[in-house]
């Protein structure tokens, strides 16, 4: 029994170990999480053997045989010795990683040095998430997470209804959105992000959109993060910073049917078909109300209305609130023109 469960240990650890469990360490706190995590592993793992071994072993040698219905074991008056044992061996494990554990809390939570950490408002809402930046004393709001490498970052995570969690892998850290509450916690990003960014996760089941509850954190290099907050911070955009056309230059035309399967990257609008089916876009999502069906008929105005207040007229079947009455913020005029006409005119095909 003694060298099943030692084989079975040794196997189990370095499966537990081999597994590529996480995404890629992007943050200064998520070595010491790998670590501890590889730790739990290594305890956990010979306890679970020992317990499924010696089940196993007792129900081999010691179930009843056929014959053996109306008999009683032999009496047995506790062992003293192994009890202790058995008692003892766990209080100290977990004594030892319940310290240890709370030993990598306190670590990572460090404050760094006063006036060195940036500040950064993150609500929660169904089904997006809002950042509030304060940059020496400009205030605005972004879809997408943007961050400086190399900087601590502290998050003060609220909700605008209920439960959210604020998540981002790469970063390991994770808290709840919770009502009526502020939660935080801080992170150093230490990598630069790749081209597409790392994903933001909403990680609390928050109603039907919550799989779609994703955005992204984009970690960049100083002074693209100072052009960044330059761009979100200049004075007359009369559409959002990140869609505003280049000095001088016309509007460009906004490609509805791109805009409506895709979204806009660049402000977080999540792209409409990730909810809706419409044929003519090609998408299939079956979250909100089938479009190829309920804009049969519809006018302008209702088109209009349904994409900037979604609660004002709620399809059949479907419930407020789900569809986010943040469109009105993330798209520009242009493009909310260009969907309700492109909508228009799907619907009187
Ligand atoms: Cu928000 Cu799940």
């Amino acid at each position: 029994m003694a060298i099943v469960g030692l084989i079975a240990s040794a196997l189990g650890i370095a499966l537990g170990l081999a597994i590529n469990w996480f995404p890629v360490q992007g943050s200064k706190q998520a070595d010491k999480i790998d670590t501890l995590w590889n730790v739990l592993i290594i305890c956990s793992v010979p306890v679970f053997v020992l317990v499924t071994t010696v089940v196993l072993f007792a129900a081999r040698d010691f179930r009843m045989r056929p014959g053996e219905e109306h008999l009683d074991g032999p009496p047995i008056h506790g062992n003293t010795k192994l009890e202790v044992i058995w008692t003892a061996i766990p209080a100290i494990m977990l004594v030892s990683l319940c310290t240890y554990a709370y030993l990598v809390l306190h670590d990572i939570e460090k404050a760094p040095a006063a006036g060195s950490e940036r500040n950064i408002a993150v609500h929660g809402q169904q089904f997006t998430w809002t950042f509030d930046y304060n940059e020496g004393g400009k205030k605005f709001s972004s879809a997408q997470l943007y961050v400086p490498v190399g900087e601590s970052v502290h998050f003060n995570v609220t909700t605008k209804d209920v439960l959210h969690d604020f998540w981002v892998p790469a970063w390991r850290m994770k808290i709840d959105a919770v009502p009526g509450l502020t939660t935080h916690y801080r992170v150093t990003p230490t990598k630069l992000t790749p081209t597409d960014g790392y994903p933001v996760v909403c990680a609390e089941l928050c109603g039907l959109g919550h799989a779609f509850m994703r955005q992204t954190a984009h970690v960049l290099s100083k002074p693209k993060f100072d052009a960044w907050v330059a761009k979100m911070t200049k004075p007359a955009a009369t559409a959002p910073a990140a869609t505003a056309p280049a000095a001088g230059g016309a509007a460009p035309a906004v490609d509805a049917k791109k805009l409506f399967s895709e979204g806009n990257q660049q402000t977080g609008a999540t792209a409409c078909g990730a909810c809706h089916k419409l044929a003519d876009a090609g998408t299939a999502g079956g979250v909100g109300p089938d479009l190829d069906t309920v804009l049969k008929g519809k006018d302008e105005a209702f088109i209009r209305q349904s994409i900037l207040q979604p609660d004002a007229e709620v399809a059949q079947g479907f419930s407020k609130g789900i569809m986010p009455a943040t469109y009105a913020k993330l798209l520009s005029k242009p493009e909310v023109d260009a969907l309700v006409k492109y909508l228009e005119e799907v619907a009187a095909k």
